[in-house]
């Protein structure tokens, strides 16, 4: 009989600290919906404390999650573990997860606190946790840089006060396999009371090894592992939830546990994720780019047009490659539409906005015959806007580019409900265009990011654009598709000024700058 590996997703907390991968709450309620869907054992929805709509976002997902257990992050304090306590408690199942530093360096330097000191507060922190629910988990951050000894006393304190599952995180990605799981033996070995917690692993990538110390973790005794989808996170990200569900599956042979995983969401939920985040995904990367199933020597497509396991060690239709489906057309109604967007987990938030998305689908199937589920992901993450972020909207574009000429365009913008004109030359189309945006909106932003993806295949496909923009030291994602490039750019940077101008409003608001 295999045990259970419990899949703890941190897309929406440890992903979101990549920069600018931040989400609005309809964006995190989105991916959570689509967690849940894969059957993701917990989620770890935001860190509730860090601000009011952290809190939200939390609090809605808590909501609309009924499957998966729904976690917010807490420093060990009882600010923190109180506002993550508050944020689930709609949840059908909520955890509380607290940490605190165990390193010498991080303790010493960053916590200013002796050890006993932060034991003290590790026990505290618990009981505080355990007022809301009775599933808590311990993380000791830094562990991979920690004393063995002091995590066994730790652990030891923190599971007589009631954590019930103690997570190892390799916070900076230090760790090798081979040693990151003898730690993991050494704790399930030496800790009072091991076998009444599920012990956790969660690993950085700064080495390329957050996988490979996952699951030489998992080896050694762990039952849960922390990722994220498309392996997102701060700096190099986390361990990647495809690599680590498609291991355990694909190697039955090795690993003694299995998942509940349903893998035909994976690629599913990387397309949503890249999207919204505005992360391309790789080519290469393993199991959800591009390239994960494509052969190009010859001799390989020989063999596997002989026989698929040649070369393959997992079927690209059980990671979800072939949902790439036919979905809705020209002649698709109202209904039809609105229930296929229930079935890919969207739910729009009122008849208003199923409207303009109803047109601009009915828009868009003019001019593209096939639509794919790809593009509808798409068509909504541009009409997904709640109101108080919609400053800008595009009302009107034309460009005029033509060889030896400076491509030269004009926009109508709708700002703050009353129309402006701009125009402006630039290098080329796109460029004339963001200049024509800017000649109204004077953000004074600065561009970081423009990147442009086909979203399926052919020369009608949708361009999906993502444009970064940084002001004040915050940064935000924007995206647009559309099956003209220069429009779809336009939405795209439209998207993050709007993005930009809530968030600046909200921080001014709380008085932070
Ligand atoms: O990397 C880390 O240590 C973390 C903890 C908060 C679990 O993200
Ligand atoms: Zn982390």
């Amino acid at each position: 009989m295999k045990q259970h590996l419990v899949i703890f997703d941190t897309t929406l907390r440890d992903g979101e600290q990549s920069p600018g991968a931040s989400m609005t709450r309809e964006e995190k309620i989105r991916v959570a919906r689509q967690l849940e869907k894969m059957r993701v054992d917990v989620i770890e929805a935001g860190f509730a404390a860090a601000s009011p709509g952290d809190f939200d976002a939390i609090q809605a997902i808590a909501q609309a999650i009924k499957d998966s257990t729904v976690c917010s992050l807490a420093r060990a304090n009882e600010n923190d573990i109180r506002r993550a306590g508050e944020a689930i408690k709609p949840a059908n199942s909520g955890r509380i997860h607290t940490f605190i530093a165990t390193s010498p360096i991080h303790m010493e330097k960053k916590l200013r606190m002796a050890p006993d000191q932060v034991v003290e507060q590790a026990v505290r922190s618990i009981a505080w946790a355990r007022e809301y629910t009775d599933d808590v988990e311990f993380s000791a951050e830094d562990a991979g840089r920690s004393d063995i000894d002091f995590l066994c006393r730790i652990f030891d304190e923190v599971i007589r006060a009631g954590a019930t599952t103690i997570n190892v995180p390799d916070t900076v990605g230090y760790n090798i396999p081979f040693q990151y799981a003898e730690t993991l033996r050494q704790l399930i070995e030496r800790v009072p009371n091991a076998d009444k917690v599920v012990w956790s692993v969660h690993c950085h990538n700064d080495l390329g090894l957050a996988v490979a110390n996952s699951l030489a973790a998992v080896l050694a005794g762990a039952r849960q592992v922390e990722c994220t989808i498309n392996g997102l996170g701060e700096r190099a990200g986390n361990a990647s939830l495809e690599e680590i569900v498609m291991a355990v599956r694909t190697r039955g042979d090795v690993f003694p546990v299995e998942t509940r995983v349903d893998s035909t969401q994976i690629v599913p939920a990387s397309k949503l994720v890249s999207q919204i985040t505005g992360y391309p995904v790789q080519p290469n990367k393993a199991v959800v780019g591009a390239n994960a199933f494509a052969h190009e020597s010859g001799i390989h497509q020989d063999g596997v047009l002989k026989h698929r396991e040649t070369y393959e060690i997992m079927r690209a239709e059980d990671v979800g490659w072939s949902q790439n489906k036919l979905v809705l057309g020209k002649h698709s109604g109202r209904n039809a539409f609105r229930s296929r967007l229930q079935e890919l987990g969207i739910e729009l938030e009122s008849d208003e906005v199923v409207n303009a998305a109803f047109a601009r689908f009915k828009e868009l199937a003019d001019r593209k015959h096939e639509i794919f589920d790809e593009d509808l992901h798409a068509l909504v993450s541009d009409e997904v806007v709640t109101p108080d972020q919609e400053r800008y909207k595009l009302l009107y574009s034309h460009v005029c580019s033509e060889t030896g000429e400076m491509p030269h365009a004009k926009v109508i913008l709708s700002v703050d409900g009353s129309e402006r004109k701009g125009e402006a030359s630039g290098g080329g189309p796109v460029d004339a265009t963001f200049k024509a945006i800017e000649s109204i909106a004077n953000s004074g932003a600065e561009l970081m990011l423009y990147s442009v993806n086909a979203i399926t295949t052919g020369t009608d496909a949708q361009g999906e654009v993502t444009t970064r923009l940084s002001k004040e030291g915050r940064v935000v994602n924007g995206n647009g598709a559309d099956t003209d490039i220069v429009i779809a750019s336009a939405r795209s940077y439209l998207n993050a000024l709007n993005k930009l101008h809530s968030s600046l409003d909200k921080v001014r608001a709380q008085g932070d700058i």
